[in-house]
């Protein structure tokens, strides 16, 4: 890819570091010269189409497909019968074994309503199409239960990403010695990430060598699961994926690469497998519904003894993942005693998965709601309540924080918010029809960087190459990384070029977590500067090029233990229409504390995407499973309702400073903390204008009236 840097936007930074630019690749990206997995011609290439389960539970008693078999341009059709064998008892980068939904074809067994059960090749993708359609399945159904509520019995505690259970002191004791105590539960909807560019992947042999084209969120991460699900030799499978289309948690390694992996070696020709948007509604994972509970004990001041937060969530019958919703109280809130725990129900659906800030989106909307509560309850501010309860080192990690300015972020939003002229006093404020409110909340997210390895090149024309298996989403990852690099090699940014998104490249950490930038950066760095150190020193630069390759493995070893997160405050305005039910958010501002902030724009840009989704959250997304058939009603981009531009009115993102101690590349990432409590201001901001307390979201004009 040739590229020109664009020229800075805005900024006063000495380094390329902390001044706006516009992405590297943006020009491609809005000509359409940027080839997107699915863009990409390859001669002979065949196209997959996934048929998936449409009983909620049972067996395949049979699969007919030799109609579809004679059908026209059908090369294949693969099902548990004749598909290769493929493995799911590895550990995967994640640390544990993969969801097992990627051993598709594997046996008859159904979990869940679209559940893949084979696949139709055909020379063109309306074929495949076809045929998928026409092929003829019949099952033997057993009875399912999708049936996701509070209190069922068959719930169970189970560790996820962190923890399940985390206490501290005497709950019962401190709750008892509590002048004011909140007790309240909440719900949250299933909820869908469907990133703009469908998953798709071409998989073709070449000089026995795997080569892997897809949409995903780190190529090296995928590169070694394919791998190990077919039991090749690492280092045999190349994965690329230079643009994508959105990825939010849901772009892993999922059923339709293994699908395409197995075509492609089975037919010695490219094929390609991308999932229809429908599709992608059981085959892309989803935020689990979510019901919790939340305790909190305090004195009349509102000052916490005791917080409690206790979380179900749902998981298939093949995987158990935890949607850790009771997390963020650990880090947020001073208290004598403690307790979060986790608990899931296994139900007939398809696995959940991590969703933008898993864990935090929910979690936070029921925490910060009954923060909230209790600052009614104690008739004191909700900033100043907060404000109160503020740790000096970790709750209960006792930890030293790696940086946390939560406060500065309270005190400088609440400035610009107009905060202090606030009546608390609920429905007494009006705009003709309109009922008006405001709305806080407090929001965090863990931060951290996974050891990654680079690559820095000096060319004799005096230009730089950075590789590194990183992925840019959507999030101007590249153009971050560029930045970074330019810095590090004292040189400026028109010198250097960045390439992504191969697996060739070595292993990296992965677009997830919040974790991407960080990771990077800490590989980048150390190569960058080694490199400009050596040219200082009169190294020779060779024809093809001097290059020095960095692990930070041993880096992030040394790291001193500390409570790593990055904060924010949520401001909300909202306006309700008591006759209609409908809530507009007229005004939100979101005060951020994320360590260094390295390209502004792109950042403000990730941090207003995570706001406008809490907005969605808040008042319009629910995946609705209908319990007759366990499947979703309206599972497409027209039945599940996203906020869109006219629910979008005036969204302000920016950022505190926030020095990190100890830290010396001092990212805490951007992509996930502004959802997190955003849905929470909103309802806060509703209950202000209404009087009214919504603790199940969506927050329907069915639900205020
Ligand atoms: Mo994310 S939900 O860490 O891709």
């Amino acid at each position: 890819m040739t590229t020109t840097l664009p020229p800075t936007t805005e900024g006063t930074a000495t380094g390329a570091v902390g001044t706006s630019r516009t992405r590297v690749e943006g020009r491609e990206k809005i000509t359409g010269a940027a080839r997107y997995t699915g863009d990409i011609p390859l001669t002979g290439l065949a196209h997959g189409s996934l048929v998936l389960s449409a009983v909620a539970r049972g067996r395949i008693r049979s699969i007919d497909d030799a109609a579809v078999r004679a059908m026209p341009g059908v090369v294949a059709v693969l099902h548990h019968h004749n598909a290769p064998r493929v493995r799911a008892d590895y550990p995967s980068i994640m640390g544990s074994a993969p969801d097992p939904t990627v051993r598709a074809f594997q046996d008859d067994r159904v979990p869940h309503l679209g559940w893949p059960v084979a696949l139709v090749v055909a020379e063109t993708p309306e074929q495949a199409r076809a045929g998928a359609d026409a092929l003829a399945v019949e099952y033997e159904t057993e009875p399912h239960d999708t049936e996701f509520r509070a209190g069922r019995a068959d719930a169970y505690t189970v560790d996820g990403v962190v923890p399940a259970t985390v206490e501290k002191g005497d709950l019962d004791a401190q709750l008892a010695a509590s002048a004011v105590v909140v007790d309240a539960s909440y719900t949250t909807p299933e909820e869908h990430h469907n990133p703009m560019e469908p998953h798709t992947c071409t998989a073709y042999w070449e000089d026995g060598r795997l080569e892997v084209l897809d949409s995903n969120q780190g190529a090296s991460w995928t590169a070694d699961d394919l791998a190990q699900a077919f039991s090749l030799a690492p280092g045999t499978v190349r994965v690329r994926s230079e643009h994508v289309g959105g990825g939010f948690g849901s772009k892993g390694v999922r059923v339709h690469q293994i699908a395409a992996v197995m075509a492609a070696t089975e037919l010695r020709r490219p094929v390609r497998v991308a999932m229809t948007r429908r599709q992608m509604f059981s085959l892309a994972g989803y935020r689990s519904p979510t019901a919790q509970r939340v305790r909190l004990g305090a004195d009349p001041d509102g000052r916490l003894r005791a917080l409690a937060h206790t979380s179900l969530s749902q998981t298939s019958q093949v995987y158990e993942f935890v949607e850790p919703a009771g997390a963020a109280g650990r880090v947020l809130y001073e208290a004598a005693a403690h307790h979060t725990d986790a608990r899931i129900v296994r139900l007939d659906v398809p696995t959940p998965t991590s969703m933008r800030a898993p864990g935090m989106a929910p979690g936070s909307f029921a925490l910060e709601s009954a923060l909230d509560e209790l600052a009614e309850r104690c008739g004191v501010d909700p900033v100043e309540l907060r404000l109160r309860n503020e740790p000096a080192v970790g709750p209960v990690s006792g930890l030293p924080f790696a940086g946390r300015s939560l406060r500065a972020c309270f005190e400088e939003g609440a400035r610009r918010f107009g905060w202090a002229e606030r009546d608390p006093r609920p429905r007494l404020r009006r705009d003709g029809r309109w009922l008006l409110g405001t709305g806080v909340a407090a929001a965090t997210f863990h931060a951290f960087a996974v050891p990654s390895t680079a690559a820095v090149t000096a060319w004799p024309d005096g230009t730089f190459t950075v590789r590194i298996a990183a992925a840019d989403i959507g999030t101007g990852a590249r153009t971050a990384l560029l930045l970074i690099a330019a810095d590090a090699l004292g040189v400026g940014p028109e010198q250097v070029r960045v390439r992504i998104g191969d697996s060739a490249f070595g292993p990296a950490w992965l677009a997830g977590g919040s974790a991407g930038t960080s990771s990077w950066a800490w590989a980048i760095t150390p190569a960058a500067e080694e490199l400009r150190e050596r040219l200082a020193l009169g190294a020779e630069i060779p024809a093809d090029g001097l290059t020095v390759r960095s692990d930070s493995t041993t880096a992030l070893a040394g790291q001193t233990p500390a409570e790593r997160h990055s904060y924010g405050a949520q401001f909300a305005e909202v306006a309700v229409d008591p006759a209609t039910g409908e809530v507009r958010v007229r005004r939100m501002l979101g005060m951020f504390a994320a360590g260094r902030i390295v390209n502004p724009l792109t950042a403000r840009s990730q941090l207003v995407g995570g706001m406008v989704w809490g907005i969605s959250m808040a008042l319009h997304e629910e995946a609705v499973r209908d319990g007759r058939t366990g499947g979703l009603v309206g599972a497409d981009l027209a039945g599940y309702h996203v906020a869109s531009h006219a629910d979008v009115d005036r969204v302000e993102a920016d950022w505190v400073d926030d020095p990190t101690p100890g830290d010396p590349v001092g990212i805490k990432g951007v992509g996930e903390i502004g959802v997190v409590g955003a849905a929470a201001a909103v309802a806060n901001a509703v209950r202000h204008a209404t009087g009214v307390r919504h603790r199940q979201l969506p927050i329907r004009p069915d639900r205020v009236l």
